[in-house]
Parts: structure tokens; C-alpha cells; sequence
């Protein structure tokens, strides 16, 4: 058995703060650094919190916010909106004091066009910061003068933006707005690991690598193939094409890949999660790249999927199965894997909008019960939905430049809803996003008062999730159901052997039965997402009532 003590991360129930919106503590009707502190109760360290092991806040740094502080002015300064230096440095403090770890994101991919770098790279080709960016002079078809290749903007038209006064196009994946940083530059790699371990001392426990598998893109510039499944081939959209020369691979991530494993290796407790929208396979191929425990690529991968156990079987069990055990000692290892499950993030709908609220019960039930990091988007444990944005009042630069082509993301970013009050208790202020409508009944406080709703789930699961070893240390293995409505798995807890506990959630809307395995001669219900007392049928099978979740001991 392993005696080395885990290390933090690979039990931990991880918050995502968007700043803006989680409390304004001065009024002026956007969230900052201070309103997070004020609210740390309920995030842990009180009798009634939600017990979260650490928080992930969004972007806070200095920023001129065309896409809301992913465009970076400053890395090492805060964004006087959101508060100082001192500030984060006391919510550093008491966050620690409580227990919490603090992961922050880190926009490495591209800066604001702001930046001073960026500047300094535009002013002249001869200018010593030139080759920070990625500059090209174009092509020439026909006499005239084009882009270097096809490749298309997440946010809508080419990545290429003609700069007149240099007379060349520099590169942004995102916004024109977002110049993308060039990897290749050892300089560049150099300033940006001073970044990370300027946070590292001011006592950040982890980094979001945003964007992580838009760092590097193809040396010699190739087209993007044309995506024959898309529906609307001319609209011009991202999703026109394959990616395969603009996107990252394992094959040439390279210097990013040796970038992160040595971030890891300078600082021994670090955590980092890396943003990329790939398949299991993908994440187990970039897992083996770095090949530390306590680096994991984001998994999206049941992420606004279908609400059918068919679809999240399949990916759940790809995903966790997937990876080569280390069981085997004859065999060559396989890569060190931290599993996580996300259900929600600032850039996608709400999982209640998404699936429904009694399926994002199970969903969340699941969340908790299969092994790894669990991520949750502020306002999901309330069960907040998307609230409705005209078009006219969208705040999502990038949505505006192209909305037909990308839903806004301003329907999942609005502010939390504390209590009933004027501006749901988020704001004395008129909020700089509207409220959700819902806010008299979906809010914090109304949640507390009733033992049924989604955040006495959401403690109850994570008081749970942290008092049962079983579920830090246990064997995925899948188990087939009677019903296509049951999702059902066993765990086998690695450090007592001969513990056996098998997790049953209902996807559908109608009671189901499950058959015991035979050898289960005293199972026992010791979780249950409901307050049901009726009988279960047990010993001979388990009743499950719709979008019902059990955890029995056999
Ligand atoms: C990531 C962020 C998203 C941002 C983009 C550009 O995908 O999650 O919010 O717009 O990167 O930085």
C-alpha cells in the first residue's frame, strides 16, 4: 500500500468563482476579491457550508475586459475592479486558514492586445518582442494578398488580423483583441514561468491553464481540413473545420509539455488542470505526455450530453478504463491519471437548463460517487438556470461579433443568488448582468431552509464523499443493469480489500427494479438522494423511484 500521504487534489471538491458575479462588496454592481471573502462561509470552514476542498476563481488580473478578463494586461497585478494586492493576499489567508486551496486561471495562451508586450511586438519588425507573437507576411493568390492559411477564430472569422502599421497579420484564436503568445520563443516561455511562480509564492495551490491545447499550432501553417459532418459548411463558423493543424497534439505540444512538466517539478505541490474540449483518448494521450498525478486535462466529456445512460456509460467507462493500470508490475506502467468530472462551467449553459433539475440530481450524485476531482460552477448547487439576455443587452463581446454562429455565455454568468432581497443579496447596485427572475425561490438562504432542495443535496454529498475512504481510493468497475434507465457501477475500495459498494442512479422517470448480485448477502443502503423510507425490496433487489441514487454496502 502506498504510505506517501495523497496530496490534496486527488479528493477534493473544487468551486469555480466567476468574480464578477459571486458578491460586490462595494456596490458598484460588479462581484470582486472582497466578496469572495465575505461569502467564505459558505463555501467552507462554518457549521452550515458547503464544505468545498478549494475554489478556482476566474480571471482577476489588470485587463481592459473585451472578453471579461481572458485578455490579460498585467499577469502579476489585479484588476482595480476586483479589489488589490492586499486583498487577494487576505483571502490567500483565510482561505487557507479554512482549508481551502486556491486555484487561479492562467490565460497563457494569449494576452490583451494591451499588453505591453504586445505592444512592444507591433511597433516594428525589428522590435525585440516581435517574435513573441506570431507574425507572417500573408500570401499572395492571384495578385492578391491573403491570410497564410483557412484557419478560423473560436470567436467567429480568420485568426488572421492585418496589422496596417507593420504591414503583416499576427495570429488570435480568440478575439482580434487576444493576441496569441508564440510558444516556440524561449523568452516567452521564460516570462511566463516567472508568472506562475510569482503566484506559487503569493501561495496559489493550482493553475487552470486556459486554453491549454491552443498553444502551439502547426510550424508550417497547413490548412485546416474541411469538416465534411458540419451542417452549414459556408457559414464561416469555427466548427467548419477539422482543427488538426491549428490545434495542439501530443505530437507537437512539445516545449508546452515540457513547459508544464517542469512548472510541476519547480513547484511540488502545484495542481493543473488544463483546458481542452478533447475525447478520453485525447486526455489520456496528454496525460501520458506529462505523466504526473497531480496534472489532469478538464473532463467534459458527459458535459452537455444527452441525459440517457447510454450516452454517459460509454463515456464514463472509456474515460476510466481507458488509461493503462499500474496493476500490473510486469507491465509498462501507464501514465499517472487524476481523474476529474465537470458538470458546469462559466462558457457552457447550466446543468438544471441543460438536463433538467431531477436529472441533475443524478447527475451530481454520479459526480460525487465516481472517482477524482469534482468541479462545481457557482450558483449549480442552488440549482440557478440560464437567465434570458436580449440580444440587444448581450455583454459576451464574442457572442455580439457572432451571434448567429455562438451562443452567448451570459445566461450562465449571472449574479449568485444569496437571498430574496433587492439584487438577490449579490449587489446594492443594479448588477452589471440581470438577475434570474427565479431568485425569490432559487437563491442560498431559501435553499438552507428546505432539507430536500439541490444545496442539502450538495452538502450532504460532500459530507459524504469525505467521510467514506472508499470513495478516495476505490476500483471503477462497471456493472451491467436490468434497466437501460439505471446507471449502475461497483467500487472496490483498494485499501480493504473484500469491502464491496455498488452505486445505482435512476435516469428515468419511472421505478425501476435491479437484481443484487447473488453473493450480496446483507447489502445496506448507506446513501440515498432521497428521504424515502418506504421499503426497497432488499435483500432479493433495490427499488429505485424516478431520478432516485443509492450507494448500498454489500
Ligand atoms: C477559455 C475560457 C473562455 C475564454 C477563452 C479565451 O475557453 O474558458 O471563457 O473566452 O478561453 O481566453
Amino acid at each position: 500500500m502506498d504510505t506517501q500521504k495523497a496530496h490534496w487534489s486527488k479528493n477534493a471538491a473544487v468551486y469555480e468563482i466567476y468574480p464578477m458575479s459571486f458578491k460586490d462588496s462595494n456596490g458598484d454592481g460588479y462581484g470582486d476579491l472582497a466578496g469572495i471573502l465575505e461569502k467564505i462561509d459558505h463555501l467552507n470552514g462554518s457549521e452550515n457550508s458547503l464544505g468545498i476542498d478549494a475554489v478556482w476563481i476566474c480571471p482577476f488580473f489588470k485587463s481592459p475586459m473585451r472578453d471579461w478578463g481572458y485578455d490579460v494586461t498585467d499577469y502579476t497585478d489585479i484588476n482595480p475592479m476586483f479589489g488589490d494586492m492586499k486583498t487577494f493576499e487576505k483571502l490567500v489567508e483565510e482561505f487557507h486558514a479554512r482549508g481551502i486551496k486556491i486555484i487561479i486561471d492562467y490565460v497563457g495562451n494569449h494576452t490583451s492586445d494591451q499588453h505591453e508586450w504586445f505592444k512592444e511586438s507591433r511597433s516594428s519588425r525589428k522590435n525585440k518582442k516581435r517574435d513573441w507573437y506570431i507574425w507572417h507576411d500573408g500570401i499572395t493568390v492571384n495578385g492578391e494578398r491573403l491570410p497564410p492559411n483557412n484557419w478560423v477564430s473560436i470567436f467567429g472569422g480568420s485568426v488572421w488580423e492585418y496589422d496596417k502599421h507593420t504591414d503583416q497579420y499576427y495570429l488570435h484564436t480568440f478575439l482580434k483583441e487576444q493576441p496569441d503568445l508564440n510558444w516556440h520563443n524561449p523568452e516567452v516561455r521564460e516570462a511566463m514561468g516567472q508568472v506562475i511562480d510569482f503566484w506559487v509564492k503569493k501561495g496559489v495551490d493550482g493553475l487552470r491553464i486556459d486554453a491549454f491545447y491552443n498553444f502551439i499550432e502547426d510550424k508550417l501553417l497547413r490548412d485546416d481540413t474541411i469538416n465534411p459532418t458540419y451542417a452549414n459548411p459556408h457559414d464561416g463558423s469555427y466548427w467548419t473545420l477539422k482543427h488538426n493543424h491549428s490545434l495542439a497534439t501530443t505530437a507537437n505540444l512539445g516545449v508546452v509539455a515540457d513547459f508544464t512538466k517542469e512548472a510541476l517539478a519547480r513547484h511540488p505541490n502545484l495542481l493543473i488542470v488544463a483546458e481542452a474540449y478533447v475525447s478520453p483518448q485525447d486526455m489520456h494521450a496528454f496525460h501520458e505526455l506529462i505523466d504526473n498525478e497531480r496534472f489532469t486535462v478538464f473532463n467534459f466529456t458527459i458535459l452537455g450530453r444527452q441525459f440517457k445512460v447510454s450516452v454517459y456509460k460509454p463515456l464514463i467507462d472509456e474515460y476510466l478504463l481507458g488509461t493503462p493500470d499500474n496493476s500490473d508490475p510486469t507491465k509498462r506502467p501507464g501514465p499517472k491519471f487524476l481523474p476529474n468530472f465537470t458538470l458546469g462551467n462559466h462558457d457552457m449553459s447550466r446543468l438544471v437548463s441543460q438536463i433538467g433539475e431531477a436529472q441533475a440530481r443524478v447527475a451530481v450524485f454520479l459526480q460525487f460517487m465516481l472517482p477524482g476531482l469534482k468541479f462545481i460552477y457557482y450558483g449549480d448547487e442552488i440549482g440557478m438556470t440560464d437567465t434570458h439576455i436580449p440580444e440587444e443587452n448581450i455583454r459576451d463581446w464574442a457572442a455580439r461579433l457572432i451571434f448567429k454562429q455562438q451562443k452567448s455565455r451570459d445566461p450562465e454568468r449571472t449574479p449568485m443568488q444569496w437571498d430574496d432581497s433587492e439584487y438577490a443579496g449579490f449587489s446594492s447596485h443594479k448588477p452589471w448582468l440581470p438577475i434570474n427572475d427565479n431568485y425569490k425561490t432559487v437563491n442560498v438562504a431559501h435553499n438552507d431552509r428546505d432539507p430536500k432542495s439541490m444545496l442539502s443535496l450538495y452538502k450532504s454529498l460532500i459530507r459524504f464523499y469525505h467521510g467514506h475512504d472508499f470513495l478516495h481510493s476505490s476500483q471503477y468497475v462497471p456493472r451491467d443493469s436490468v434497466s437501460e434507465n439505471v446507471f449502475s457501477f461497483e467500487l472496490i475500495n483498494i485499501n480493504t480489500p473484500g469491502k464491496r459498494f455498488i452505486v445505482y442512479a435512476n435516469f428515468g422517470d419511472t421505478i425501476e427494479r435491479e437484481l443484487l448480485p447473488e453473493d450480496a448477502s446483507s447489502p445496506t443502503i448507506i446513501f440515498c438522494t432521497s428521504d424515502r423510507t418506504s421499503t426497497h425490496g432488499l435483500p432479493k433487489y433495490l427499488e429505485l423511484l424516478p431520478y432516485e441514487g443509492y450507494v448500498l454496502e454489500i
